[in-house]
């Protein structure tokens, strides 16, 4: 059996715009960017990552489902479904695999609305505002999750 941490990574609504949508809050590197540096990193740290866009909260719900008994962990950024869809929440709690929550901008530092996550509670920690590197600290926590060196 691989030794790989496999990692599913997940990018809610809008964030396929990510680079040309409000660059001065979410920066100028693209998604396609984005996902390939996580590819890139993935098997120099000991991961193996699916990574998913979708802007339908049923998809990502249907992809977190399906990869419940290949996941050994969830890296999700769930764009604006954050601080609504009590539908993701529940399917990350139904699946008992480790969640980590990422956002680009630090959405405490923004919109009142935008302070208040709903997945947050049923995951282990969040990383905002470090643009697409937290993807990569992300699978460094997942990583050290697994293996508890720290
Ligand atoms: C975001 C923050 C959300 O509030 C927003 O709706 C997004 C992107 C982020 O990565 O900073 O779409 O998740």
């Amino acid at each position: 059996m691989s030794d790989l941490t496999k990692i599913l990574i997940l990018h809610g609504p809008n964030l396929n715009l990510t680079g040309f949508r409000e660059p001065e809050v979410y920066g100028k590197t693209t998604l396609e960017d984005i996902d390939a540096k996580i590819l890139e990193e993935a098997p120099k740290l000991g991961c193996d990552a699916r990574i998913l866009q979708s802007n339908h909260e049923g998809v990502l719900i249907d992809t977190i489902q399906e990869n419940r008994r290949w996941a050994d962990g969830i890296i999700i950024n769930p764009g604006a479904l954050t601080h609504t869809s009590i539908a993701i929440r529940d399917a990350l709690v139904a699946v008992r695999i480790p969640i980590i929550e990422v956002h680009l901008s630090n959405v405490h530092a923004r919109e009142e609305f935008r302070r208040h996550s709903v997945i947050a509670p049923v995951t282990v920690g969040q990383i905002v505002g470090m643009g697409g590197y937290g993807y990569i600290l992300a699978m460094m926590a997942m990583l050290n999750l697994r293996k508890a060196t720290l």
